[in-house]
C-alpha cells in the first residue's frame, strides 16, 4: 500500500479532522504510505487543484478542530451534478469522470468519510472498481450496522446544554419553550438530549404526534402548578395528520430542507392560551470542537480504516459493535437507515419519566 486518498462528503460533523489526522499518522507511521486529501467531497477529483498531499504538518493541531480541513459538499452527488450547458442548467452523471480521476491518482485505497448519501455513492463507485472504504459520520447517528457515528455525541452535548439553558428562562417567565433540533429521519439527538435534559415532551420522526396531545401535556403541567414546559422537537418530527414541515423544496441535487415544525407547535400552543417561544438550534449542533468521546471514536475509526485498507477490505465500512471496532459491508451499512425503535428501552425509559411523545 503506497497511496491512500481521503475525502469528507455530505454535511460536516465534529470529528472529521480527528479521523483525517488518525489516517495520516497511521498510514505514515505504521505503513510508510502517502496520504492525499481530496477537497470538497468527490468534487476534488474533477478540479485542477482538488488533491493535496497530507503530511504530519498538515494535520498538526487539528484534533480538537470542528469542520473539515478538506471541505465538504452536500451537493456532491456524482450521479446528479448541476452544470450550465449552452446557457441552460442541466443535471449530468459525472461518475465515470470521477472514476477516471481516482485511477489517475493510482490510489491503493480511497477512504470516504460520510453519512448515508455519501456512503451509498461510495458503494456504487466500488462497483465500478474503486477500492473504497467508508467511515460513518453524521450527527444524526442513523447509519446502519454501527452503534455510533462520530459527531453524534458532540451534537447531543450541545443540545442538552441548550435544554438546560432554556429551563432556567422558561421557569422565570412561565413559558412553554420549544427547542427544534436536527434529525431528518432519525430522532436520536432529540430522544437522548430530551432524556438527558429532562424535557416534558419529545417529538421524533419515528413517533408521529398529535397537536392536542402535546397541548394536553402543557395543560397537565400547569394544572399541577408547573407553569413552564420544555419541548424537544426533531426537525423531522411529523404530526399524525400533517407530515413533516419543510422550509425549502428539494430537487435532483438537493434534498428538501426541513424546518418550521417547532414554530408550528409554538403557534398552536399560543393559540390555546399558553405563552411560548421557539429556538432552532440548527448548525450549532454541527460546529465547534468535538467531545472527547467523538475524538476517541474518530481516531479509532481513522486508524481502523487504514488497517482495513492494508488488508484489502474494500466496499466495506468501519463500525462500532459492542464497543469494539469492526467492519461491515457498505451494502449492510446503507440498506436500512438506523432509526429509533419506538419500543426501545430508551423510549420506555422516557415515558417512565413522565415525558410525552405526543402520541397518546
Ligand atoms: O444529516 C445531518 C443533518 O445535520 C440533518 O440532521 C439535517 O437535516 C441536515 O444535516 C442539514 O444539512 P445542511 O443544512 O448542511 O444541508
Amino acid at each position: 500500500m503506497k497511496r491512500i486518498g481521503i475525502l469528507t462528503g455530505g454535511g460536516d460533523a465534529p470529528g472529521l479532522n480527528a479521523v483525517i489526522r488518525a489516517v495520516v499518522k497511521t498510514a505514515l507511521f505504521v505503513y510508510d504510505c502517502k496520504v492525499f486529501g481530496i477537497k470538497d467531497g468527490y468534487d476534488g477529483f474533477l478540479t485542477e487543484d482538488g488533491i493535496i498531499p497530507l503530511g504530519i504538518e498538515s494535520v498538526r493541531g487539528i484534533l480538537p478542530r470542528g469542520g473539515t480541513i478538506l471541505g465538504a459538499a452536500n451537493r456532491g452527488n456524482p450521479y446528479a451534478r448541476k452544470v450550465i450547458r449552452d446557457g441552460k442548467e442541466i443535471t449530468i452523471d459525472v461518475s465515470d469522470e470521477i472514476v477516471k480521476g481516482i485511477e489517475k491518482q493510482k490510489l491503493d485505497a480511497l477512504l470516504v468519510l460520510g453519512g448515508d448519501g455519501t456512503l451509498k455513492i461510495a458503494h456504487e463507485l466500488a462497483q465500478k472498481g474503486v477500492p473504497i472504504i467508508g467511515v460513518p459520520k453524521t450527527i444524526d447517528n442513523d447509519i446502519g450496522g454501527t452503534e455510533a457515528t462520530f459527531g453524534f455525541d458532540t451534537a447531543l452535548n450541545i443540545a442538552s446544554e441548550a435544554i438546560d439553558r432554556l429551563h432556567t428562562t422558561a421557569e422565570s417567565h412561565h413559558r412553554a419553550m420549544i427547542l427544534e433540533l436536527m434529525g431528518r429521519d432519525a430522532g436520536f439527538i432529540t430522544l437522548h438530549a430530551g432524556i438527558a435534559g429532562g424535557t416534558d415532551v419529545i417529538l421524533i420522526p419515528e413517533i408521529p404526534f398529535k397537536f392536542e396531545s402535546v397541548l394536553a401535556k402543557v395543560r397537565e403541567r400547569v394544572a399541577k402548578g408547573y407553569n413552564f414546559s420544555i419541548l424537544a422537537v426533531s426537525e423531522g418530527a411529523k404530526s399524525q395528520d400533517g407530515g413533516q414541515v419543510f422550509s425549502r423544496k428539494g430537487d435532483e441535487v438537493y434534498v428538501p430542507r426541513l424546518g418550521g415544525i417547532g414554530q408550528k407547535i409554538g403557534e398552536y400552543i399560543e393559540q390555546h392560551g399558553f405563552e411560548s417561544r421557539v429556538t432552532v438550534l440548527g448548525h450549532l449542533q454541527r460546529g465547534g470542537t468535538p467531545t472527547a468521546f467523538d475524538r476517541f471514536l474518530a481516531t479509532r475509526y481513522g486508524a481502523a480504516a487504514v488497517r482495513l485498507a492494508a488488508r484489502g477490505g474494500f466496499d466495506r465500512m468501519v463500525a462500532l459493535q459492542a464497543g469494539v471496532i469492526t467492519d461491515i459491508s457498505l451494502v449492510e451499512a446503507t440498506s436500512t437507515l438506523k432509526r429509533v425503535n419506538p419500543k426501545d428501552e430508551a423510549v420506555l425509559t422516557a415515558r417512565g419519566m413522565g415525558i410525552s411523545f405526543g402520541d397518546e
